[in-house]
């Protein structure tokens, strides 16, 4: 059985008695709405660690003005219930206020190239949300380790800079992406998608093993990589790219060749949606 916590004093004295039965802490923030992406962050959380803790907060500070807060999928018990089976100690559940008390005024942002690219331009603040969020996370729980998908290729990225520019005394893990049978990412957001939607985003990570099959097949002319991806989703009307990017898999610089760990990311609406995904290219892969 996971404990239920609201608070951030539940949270510290749950952890505080893991520690003295000197238990490694690993955690696992999340938005809930939990899919077998999530799951597999919990497993490896498990295996690693003695406690696992997992936070589910919809966090209001990441979600740019006019997107999809209110609408955002929220399953509380539904969530509980898939924490059980994954061996997960504690459940973080806080309320907005405990995270963000009336008359607070802090914010957390890493800027410099990690944020000015690929997301961060067409989510203003998302980032600053979510470095926020975690900050205060990771002050409230603790953990030892923190564990990330690659999925949010951008956001691992940010997120390990805060960590060590703030000297978080934690490691951050990162989880490789859960794919659906067809190979579409795992997302909360999935469910937003019609039928027929669902159907067309299947471009999605189409584009991305295409990109990888012509990596394998000896290209290395980011241009021409590109240009693969592209027509794959161009040929799906209900699909409409947002971009579409290869850049250093570890700065996020662009690259115009692959000679080193790059990452293809990209973003597309389809339908009510915003998808994200992203694929590493790493030189043992071709
Ligand atoms: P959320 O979208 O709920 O994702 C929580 C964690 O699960 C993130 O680290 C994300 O990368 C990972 N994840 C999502 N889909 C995945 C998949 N298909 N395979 C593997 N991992 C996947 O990302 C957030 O929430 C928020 O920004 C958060 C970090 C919790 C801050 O509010």
């Amino acid at each position: 059985m996971s404990d239920l916590a609201k608070t951030a004093r539940d949270v510290r004295r749950a952890v505080g008695a893991a520690h003295a039965e000197r238990k490694s802490i690993g955690f696992v923030p999340t938005l809930g709405a939990l899919h077998d992406g999530h799951l597999a962050l919990f497993e490896r959380a498990r295996q690693q660690c003695g406690y696992v803790v997992v936070s589910i907060f919809v966090n209001p500070t990441q979600f740019p003005p006019g997107t999809d807060f209110e609408s955002y999928p929220r399953d509380l018990d539904g969530d509980v219930k898939k924490v059980e089976g994954a061996g997960v100690d504690l459940v973080f559940s806080p309320s907005v206020v405990e995270i963000y008390p009336p008359g607070d005024h802090t914010s957390v942002e890493v800027t410099g190239p990690l944020a000015e690219c690929l997301c961060g331009p067409h989510r203003p603040g998302h980032f600053r949300g979510v470095t926020t969020v975690c900050a205060r996370l990771f002050n409230i729980v603790q953990p030892d380790r923190a564990y990330f998908g690659e999925k949010d290729h951008q956001q691992l990225l940010i997120i390990k800079q805060m960590v060590r520019d703030l000297r978080f005394p934690l490691e951050i893990v990162s989880v490789p992406t859960v794919r659906e049978p067809d190979g579409l990412a795992m997302s909360s957001r999935n469910a937003y998608l019609s039928s027929e939607e669902r159907r067309a985003a299947v471009v999605l990570p189409r584009a991305l093993f295409a990109a990888r099959d012509l990596l394998n097949a000896g290209e290395r002319s980011a241009a021409a990589v590109l240009a693969t991806a592209r027509e794959v989703i161009d040929s799906e009307s209900l699909v409409s790219l947002q971009y579409l990017e290869l850049r250093d898999a570890e700065t996020l610089r662009e690259i115009h060749a692959v000679e080193q760990a790059a990452v293809l990311a990209l973003a597309a609406h389809v339908g009510p949606a915003r998808l994200i995904d992203s694929i590493l290219l790493t030189p043992t892969d071709y």
